[in-house]
């Protein structure tokens, strides 16, 4: 495994492997590696001949309140990680490689951010849009990887790569979940106890929508009433958002029609969880 800083050397790297007809599959990743990231990277290696990770902190994504400074980075047992799931190379560059002058151009996201987590959150996909159209460009991916859990950051993807006629896959890669249907989170160890108990609510209301999809029910109003009594009644939680939306474009729907999500997310005393389901209904 090499690690690489500059975008240089990642891309003479990169047109190498690719001249001798080989895949690329990409993780990109702001490091601090946890499960979800580890399933991108096992399912990138099953896919491609190459597998480039991405760790780099993006300041361009982080509001004016959010700490870029104080999110987490341990680069040591990033390497590690990796280099148990056979990563062929970690691009680790700094701000100034990525950002060496104050940026001429960004990527302005025009659909899919005003809801959701994007509602409370401007200017965050621009800056997820703008570094993930670089690392694009620098990497050059047969096939880049995204979690589901952050589906709306998905559709920003598949719309970013649709638009501006990106020559690469994105590939969702499904939730990763505990055994009682939590999904996995580095966040859910700040669940107090008893509300890791409860936390399950999220999953399993999504289940209950579905099970309402499946016998009929139609009105997407209907089936957020239902999921947030489930939530209130089953648990300390407070709802922050339960929404339907049609995926991946994120648009209202009156009526359950084509492909939806169906999107949650829950306060709790010292963390905000958030699930989704994406469903086709016929
Ligand atoms: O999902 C993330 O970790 C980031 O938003 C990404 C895609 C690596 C861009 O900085």
């Amino acid at each position: 495994m090499k690690v690489i800083t500059t975008i240089k050397e990642m891309q003479t790297e990169i047109k190498q492997q690719k001249s001798e007809g080989k895949s690329i599959g990409f993780v990109p990743t702001m490091g601090y590696l946890h499960e979800g990231h580890l399933t991108l990277i096992k399912q990138a290696r099953q896919e491609n001949d190459i597998v480039v990770l991405s760790i780099f902190v993006n300041p361009l994504q982080f509001g004016p309140t959010e700490d870029f400074s104080t999110y987490p980075r341990d680069f040591e047992r990033d390497r590690a990680l990796a280099e148990c799931e056979h990563v062929d190379y970690i691009f680790y560059p700094t701000v100034n490689e990525m950002y060496p002058t104050e940026p001429s151009v960004k990527v302005i996201v025009q659909a899919r951010t005003d809801v959701l987590c994007g509602k409370s959150r401007p200017g965050h996909f621009d800056g997820v849009a703008t570094v993930v159209s670089k690392l694009f460009h620098i990497v050059m991916p047969t096939r880049a990887y995204f979690g589901k859990k952050d589906a709306q950051q998905v559709a920003v993807i598949e719309g970013l790569v649709s638009d501006l006629n990106f020559p690469l896959d994105v590939v969702a890669v499904e939730i990763v979940r505990e055994e009682d249907g939590l999904a996995k989170s580095s966040r859910n160890v700040n669940l107090l106890p008893e509300e890791r108990e409860q936390a399950v609510v999220l999953y399993k209301s999504l289940q209950e929508a579905k099970k309402a999809i499946d016998q009929g029910e139609q009105n997407p109003h209907s089936l957020i009433i239902l999921m947030k009594e489930m939530i209130t009644s089953n648990s300390s939680g407070v709802v922050d958002y339960a929404e339907i939306y049609s995926y991946p474009q994120l648009k209202p729907l009156e009526k359950l029609e084509g492909r939806i999500i169906i999107a949650l997310a829950v306060k709790f005393t010292k963390v905000r969880l958030i699930d989704n389901l994406i469903l086709d209904i016929e």
